[in-house]
């Protein structure tokens, strides 16, 4: 039998339609890893329960945070902000087997491998903005045209000052964990905010690419030989080449985004592995 890697992201369960496709997301062997690259909910409740459901279907689930995990919701009663609450979402996955960044990268030997699984979290620092617009300027476009990323109000970056402090932090973490694994190994980078800018480019609202990434992982997909970069956040699923390399968003996005595509979905993406 030969075991997939599969991958999904986005799943944002705060909707009972989006719930009723968790309920139908199941591996086709025992061996099978499920990658999620964020936005499973926003309530911490809501997010441990499904961690934990995915868990007991798949062999391993490895888990990227997503802005939406990242928010302290006024009705959630986790109130934790920032960092706390990252480092609360770490410990809640640890208690229920399942991979975070924090955690050693496992290696995928199915189909595909031996590959290096590395979720990331990296977070975005607005230089994904206008081109010729200094960071202000750029978000009061966003304002003007009434195109603004709830992280403004909810996702707090405690205790830095402001996301791309804690973002410049994540990046070197990130950097010196992904230098130190087996440098013989191609890797799967996994994080829910794509490496290159290339994919926001066809976003209908091009003001909210500010809250989608970094310049400074735009060779990171070169630079630690991936295979296959996941991501999502964009809710555009599809398959893209940038110098060579596989991206695949790999989103479920919100009812009225999925059901202007057509039927149910079926949102998990096969990354490695033969359809049986
Ligand atoms: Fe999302
Ligand atoms: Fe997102």
């Amino acid at each position: 039998m030969t075991a997939s890697l599969f991958a999904v992201s986005d799943l944002h369960v705060s909707y009972a339609e989006n719930r009723q496709i968790v309920e139908g997301l199941r591996p086709e062997s025992d061996e099978d890893w499920l990658v999620l690259a964020g936005d499973v909910g926003e309530m911490f409740g809501d997010i441990e329960a499904i961690l934990r459901q995915l868990r007991r279907r798949f062999h391993t689930v490895i888990w990227a945070p997503g802005n939406h995990e990242l928010w302290t919701h006024a009705s959630d009663p986790v109130q934790l902000r920032g960092v706390a609450r990252y480092e609360a979402l770490v410990r809640m996955c640890r208690d229920n087997g399942v991979l975070t960044p924090e955690d050693a990268y496992p290696v995928w030997r199915g189909t595909g491998g031996p590959v290096t699984v590395a979720a990331l979290f990296q977070l975005y620092d607005y230089t994904f903005r206008a081109p010729g617009m200094t960071k202000k300027e750029s978000l009061k476009r966003a304002y003007d045209v009434g195109v603004v990323c709830t992280d403004e109000k909810l996702l707090h970056p405690d205790p830095y000052p402001d996301r791309e402090s804690w973002c410049r932090a994540r990046l070197s973490q990130t950097e010196r964990r992904l230098a130190a694994v087996d440098p013989t190994l191609p890797t799967v980078l996994v994080s829910h905010w794509p490496l290159v800018r290339a994919p926001t480019e066809v976003m209908w609202y091009p003001e909210f690419a500010q809250w989608c990434g970094t310049v400074a992982t735009a060779d990171w997909h070169l630079r630690f030989r991936a295979a296959v970069a996941v991501y999502g956040h964009l809710h555009i699923p599809r398959t893209t080449y940038y110098d060579g390399v596989r991206f695949e968003e790999v989103s479920l996005g919100y009812p009225r985004e999925w059901r202007r595509r057509g039927d149910t979905p079926r949102p998990m993406r096969r990354i490695f592995g033969k359809a049986r």
